[in-house]
């Protein structure tokens, strides 16, 4: 088990707690992850109580296993695994801009704390200075100190510099745990091991080889319940410098020294440092309109809850990268991700460029594409790669292949929320998967001139349902290439 410690969860009432780090925590007490010493002190502006706040997430775990949407839906709670969490949770109210809900904390902890901000990103400053002035962030003797901070941290580069400098203010970078949900995904730590691991694969993870490289979060869903953060956000910083570069690092990234945190931290922040700033010329925005999605009905971003009826923020974001290094020089990584799309689907697509031999050029035996190798992050979990063979037959003409490999076949290991991980790693203290301030301030940068363009203008409208505007399209047209369809 992780060292015993108490976890304090600002926004103990709120959607993340319920929806994902219960159903983690739970996780990790049913493999036996958990120290009998483990506590969850729950802080929330709400009234409750210790029993009321055990009643609310006793409920909330019980409907997952009638709620087949999301990512954690057990046949049933065992009584046992969530009793050993329920009766460890404690509440307290607390304001998170008020100094006293500090020191009353600091009557309360002792020993390791994880203190964990489960709340709006207006207050991560807010809470970090109350922690730090309160001296709750002073690690004495071998108690650990730590804070997790969820996303979306800064929304733009001067935002997430004067963020990392606030916080830094208060406690030591090895304290700050920066979450990014989709390190927590196997499939993209997986990355890592599919591609340092195998002999096959290394030698031709490069610009001799590929062509270019495609990173794709296609959505179905649209901005459900969260317009207000949504048009404050968009599609670019809602996706862009946080999830699809910590894909690209892993990726883009060198071979690391270990696979110790700072090893690998280090080789990701040189691959983001190495990322051209984007350009709005070879960029794509889009905003849905009324269209279908899987058969139903769907209305346009503009008709949403809390979206302006002329608002002008985009809900679909496609752009073209270059890495200038030795590896990628002359590579493009084209990143693309949007909401009511008509597949959910997120991947890694390596294209690799054709062969150059003759030997299939004459007519009717060919065309022999280059392979394509697909990381399939979600909702599929696997690896596709296609190859060229001899269709069966007299003569020699070539055909197209597949071979699939899926986690959920090949090992039967439990599916995992994803926060399982990133919980159990902190209170262990193994920073891996979280973002170093650098690398956060990396992807900002890499983004920003399309920030800066995007203030004005319009997007461009695309159905719901469809693949996403058309200049998303053009964008790989113009060079030649066309993005594999999402279907
Ligand atoms: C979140 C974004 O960080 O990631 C959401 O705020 C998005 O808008 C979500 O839907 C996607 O995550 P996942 O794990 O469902 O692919």
């Amino acid at each position: 088990p992780a060292p015993p410690c108490t976890l304090v969860i600002f926004g103990a009432a709120g959607d993340l707690t319920k929806r994902l780090l219960m159903p983690a925590l739970y996780n990790l007490a049913g493999a036996g992850l958990l120290d009998p010493g483990f506590q969850i002190l729950g802080v929330d502006h709400n009234e409750s109580s210790d029993e009321a706040l055990r009643r609310d997430l006793t409920q909330t775990m019980e409907s997952f296993t009638k709620d087949r949407s999301g990512e954690f839906h057990p046949d049933h709670i065992d009584d046992e695994t969530w009793g050993f969490v329920c009766a460890r949770i404690r509440f307290q109210k607390g304001d998170f801009e008020d100094p006293e809900s500090y020191a009353a904390l600091k009557e309360r902890l002792t020993g390791n704390v994880v203190f964990y901000l489960a709340v709006s990103a207006r207050f991560f400053g807010a809470v970090v200075e109350g922690l730090g002035k309160a001296g709750l962030l002073k690690e004495s003797g071998d108690a650990f100190r730590r804070v997790v901070i969820e996303k979306p941290f800064g929304s733009d580069l001067a935002s997430a510099k004067a963020l990392n400098a606030r916080i830094l203010k208060q406690g030591d970078e090895r304290q700050f745990y920066r979450i990014d949900h989709f390190l927590g995904k196997e499939t993209v730590q997986s990355i890592l091991a599919v591609r340092f691991a195998n002999t096959m694969l290394e030698p031709v993870w490069r610009r001799a080889f590929v062509d270019h490289v495609e990173i794709t979060a296609a959505e179905t869903i649209g901005v459900e319940a969260r317009g207000r953060f949504y048009e404050a956000t968009g599609a670019l910083r809602d996706m862009v410098p946080n999830h699809l570069f910590q894909i690209l690092a892993m990726i883009g990234m060198e071979p690391p020294k270990s696979l110790d945190a700072e090893d690998i931290r280090d080789a990701k922040a040189a691959l983001i440092a190495a990322v051209r700033p984007a350009d709005p010329g070879e960029a794509a925005r889009g905003q849905y309109a009324a269209g279908t999605v899987r058969g139903k009905a769907a209305a346009g971003y503009r008709e949403e809850a809390d979206v302006a009826k002329d608002s002008r923020v985009e809900t679909y974001a496609a752009l073209k990268l270059t890495i200038e290094n030795e590896r990628w020089s002359g590579v493009p990584f084209y990143l693309r991700t949007g909401k009511r799309l008509g597949t959910r689907l997120t991947e890694v697509a390596i294209r690799f460029k054709p062969t150059t031999l003759p030997l299939f050029h004459a007519d009717g035996v060919g065309p022999a594409p280059g392979n394509v190798m697909r990381l399939m992050i979600d909702p599929e979990q696997g690896i596709r790669t296609g190859f060229t063979v001899k269709r069966p037959g007299p003569r020699m003409l070539l055909g197209q292949a597949e071979t699939h490999f899926a986690y959920g076949e090949a090992f039967k290991e439990a599916p995992s929320v994803g926060y399982e991980t990133l919980l159990y790693d902190c209170m262990t203290g193994d920073a891996t998967l979280f973002q170093r301030a650098d690398a956060i301030e990396g992807g900002w940068a890499a983004v920003e001139p399309l920030l800066e363009a995007w203030k004005s203008g319009e997007p461009e409208s695309y159905p719901a349902g469809s693949e996403g505007p058309p200049s998303a399209a053009h964008l790989v047209e113009r060079d030649g290439r066309a993005w594999l369809r999402l279907d």
